[in-house]
């Protein structure tokens, strides 16, 4: 973490996991469980039906609410989707956009690119993520993927944009595997993906852009990962389900700087 030019965040993805009911009772511990001093953005990015109970519930508090995923449509007939605006009229801050498991059901860089563009309309902040598969990683071409994901992403995106999106490295072979990548691995990552925007945007955006590294992060390696200096917060899948494990992590968060 850089804290000078940054601000850390760290984003809960809850994945299609909890109901609205058990989403009240976990704001109402989580918040109360919080350190006074706010060293770090906290994010929880629930199912949609849980974005109103979550919203509720942390109304007063450091907890922004996210979505994980929006329309790639302002509105019309798509029938089952959600439009950005919607979302941040229902009081979110963020929404995750291109999440391997998104991109698995079919969601292609293009679609991303859309939904990008119509949640930065609509004054949401994208969560967008990138990382290669095992195989990518086999063969050695991990960077020139990611390249190619950002860019297509964040196409025709003006700086002054940029500078509001949070950019989340997911290696997939890490998702809720429990195989976390290596600080250094992480970091190398990372470390690139800020070069591909330092190359298209200048040094001064990109050292603005907040980067996450998502994939298996817990209480245990968080602090390790926090402490690469382009690693600027974690997503966090498996242990964001838990408000004591989802703690440990803002707590790692919190006090790396020190
Ligand atoms: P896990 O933390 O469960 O590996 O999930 C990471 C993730 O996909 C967050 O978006």
């Amino acid at each position: 973490m850089n804290r000078k030019y940054r601000r850390p965040l760290i984003a809960g993805n809850w994945k299609m996991n909890k109901t609205p009911s058990e989403t009240r009772e976990f704001v109402t511990g989580f918040k109360a469980m919080l350190p006074k001093l706010r060293r770090c953005d906290i994010a929880l990015c629930v199912p949609a039906v849980c974005i109103p109970a979550a919203v509720k519930g942390a109304r007063d508090s450091r907890i922004a609410i996210g979505a994980q995923t929006c329309s790639a449509f302002a509105s019309g007939a798509y029938t089952g989707e959600i439009s950005a605006a919607m979302l941040k009229d229902a009081g979110c801050k963020y929404v995750i956009l291109g999440h391997s498991e998104r991109r698995a059901m079919g969601e292609t860089d293009k679609n991303i690119h859309a939904k990008l563009l119509t949640a930065l309309d609509s004054g949401l902040t994208p969560i967008l993520c990138c990382g290669e598969s095992p195989e990518q990683r086999e063969l050695g071409v991990t960077e020139p993927w990611i390249t190619m994901q950002l860019r297509a992403a964040l196409a025709g995106i003006p700086p002054e944009k940029l500078r509001t999106v949070v950019v989340a490295y997911e290696p997939i072979w890490a998702i809720g595997t429990g195989q976390t990548a290596t600080p250094d691995q992480a970091e190398s990552v990372c470390a690139h993906i800020r070069a591909v925007l330092r190359k298209q945007y200048g040094a001064k955006t990109a050292r603005a852009v907040v980067i996450l590294y998502g994939g298996s992060m817990n209480g245990n390696n968080a602090a390790q990962l926090l402490a690469q200096p382009d690693i600027d917060g974690g997503l966090i899948g498996g242990a964001s389900l838990d408000p004591q494990k989802l703690l440990c992590i803002v707590e790692a968060a919190s006090c790396e700087a020190e």
